[in-house]
């Protein structure tokens, strides 16, 4: 069911957006009306959650059933503390095809009855309560002038980043996401010097309820995207291999790349941001991995000039890895839900050029015979399929192989490529199937397509 605005973006972005998705070649293969149907449906998909919660499971360390019977007890005992019912259940089921992937359905749109006193929240923090969080400080902008711990306040994310911190009220374009129990004074959030941590509002009656993982089973079920968990897969690491996750933090995929050689081999996971690589190492260290190795690094810079530098950490001599993973830096149009971003166009394009410092770096750094797998979380065809046909021209060396597994559509027309090689590429597109996820249709015949949007393309290294 659709009961948000689409997604709010500068009219700029949106008709950039439209000239993408009504490009030439999509419009000669599909028809102006059903190019044009996809796009509205995309910007309104993009503001609503996927209809369920992915969880990758630590199947290194134990069965997937052992730890789909230890996760429903222990959400089972979290909803009997937040309900009065005597007897909850949970449904927590295995994905159909991939072995370490547990899906939960989300329920929502639920009927919940906005109260008079408002709390305002950015749009990212406003995303993440869509998603079964409550409320942290920070997220806070605005709230009732006399807003004491223990109030009962409705909560609306700001979709366009019009609402001044510390507002008391805000007239501009929100929207609802739920009901919450205030677990501070206003004044500990907005009137001290050392800004206030923690939760802020502790959600009791969200729109889309979802369980909270904090703190559930965290060695055994890592929240992951689905398309972000098929990565891995599609990457297909083998005991004993060297791979490289170049842009790494926080350490979703390196963890699961090292869980998928058994933790036999070794992970290098660099990135730029310094105190990004102790969420990598906190992560691998809860998942119990060691052959994760973290680096704080540019990757642009990442070979190095010497081919004999033998070095645990960057740069590194050219062919070093047997596998790379470049999960790249994107404009992240994909993610859901989104209800507003206020990037200009020029932020939305300047991820083009970055991509490809990277690729050239991945290329270099690739043993021959080895794999490079390229992912986004976005939507553009700039960072997608136009990178694809950019590096098949400039490497001849690469070329593209099949995905196993291949869940998401085919690469999206626009960019040259010829339908063999579009069929090669793994985009999932929300959008396609935005009308059939809104019919109900079984949990599992909807988690592959009610996903975030998201590219994937795997070659191989001649
Ligand atoms: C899409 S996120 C990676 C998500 C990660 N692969 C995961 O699954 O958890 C992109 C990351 O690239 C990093 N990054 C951006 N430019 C970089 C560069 N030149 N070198 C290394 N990392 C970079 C960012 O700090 C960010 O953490």
């Amino acid at each position: 069911m659709s009961i948000f605005p689409r997604i709010s973006l500068k009219p700029e972005v949106t008709e950039y957006l439209k000239s993408v998705f009504l490009n030439k070649e999509v419009l000669t293969a599909v028809g102006h009306q059903e190019a044009e149907h996809r796009f509205h449906k995309l910007l309104s998909c993009l503001s609503h959650p996927p209809s369920y919660t992915c969880v990758r499971a630590s199947t290194h360390l134990a069965p997937l059933e052992e730890i789909r019977q230890q996760l429903a007890e222990e959400l089972r005992k979290q909803l009997m503390c937040s309900s009065s019912a005597e007897e909850v259940s949970v449904q927590i089921l295995p994905h159909p095809r991939i072995a370490d992937v547990l899906i939960l359905p989300v329920e929502g749109p639920r009927p919940v009855k906005q109260l008079g006193s408002e709390v305002v929240v950015g749009a990212q923090c406003g995303g993440a309560v869509l998603r079964g969080a409550h409320v942290f400080a920070p997220g806070i902008l605005g709230s009732p002038k006399y807003m004491k711990a223990g109030d009962l306040v409705s909560v609306f994310s700001d979709l366009e980043g019009k609402c001044t911190r510390g507002a008391t009220s805000f007239q501009g374009k929100k929207v609802f996401v739920g009901n919450g129990v205030a677990e501070m004074d206003r004044s500990t959030i907005f009137c001290t010097d050392e800004p206030a941590r923690g939760i802020g509002i502790r959600m009791v009656e969200p729109l889309y309820r979802s369980p909270s993982f904090d703190g559930v089973l965290p060695s055994l079920a890592f929240l992951q995207n689905l398309p972000s968990v098929v990565v891995g897969h599609v990457l297909g690491p083998r005991p004993g291999e060297r791979i490289l996750d170049m842009c790494a933090a926080p350490g979703g995929k390196t963890c699961h790349i090292a869980a998928l050689m058994g933790d036999q081999g070794e992970v290098v996971a660099l990135d730029r941001i310094r105190n990004k690589i102790d969420r990598i190492r906190q992560n691998a260290q809860m998942l119990h991995l060691q052959s994760v190795k973290a680096h704080c690094f540019n990757s642009t810079l990442s070979v190095s000039s010497d081919p004999a530098q033998e070095t645990e950490g960057p740069p590194f001599p050219p062919e070093s890895f047997d596998r790379v993973l470049l999960d790249a830096p994107c404009s992240g149009l994909g993610q859901r839900p989104n209800m507003g971003s206020t990037w200009s166009l020029k932020e939305i394009c300047s991820y083009q050029p970055l991509q490809r410092k990277l690729f050239h770096a991945a290329v270099r750094l690739l043993k021959k015979g080895g794999v490079l797998v390229y992912s986004t979380c976005t939507v553009t065809l700039a960072e997608n399929e136009e990178q694809v046909a950019w590096a098949l021209d400039t490497f001849p060396c690469l070329s593209l192989v099949p995905q196993e597994p291949h869940i998401g559509a085919e690469g999206m027309p626009g960019a040259g490529l010829p339908p063999e090689q579009l069929r090669l590429l793994q985009r999932f597109s929300p959008e396609l199937s935005w009308e059939q996820t809104e019919i109900t249709a079984p949990l599992p015949c909807r988690a592959d397509s009610d996903t975030i949007g998201f590219f994937i393309a795997k070659f191989l290294k001649n």
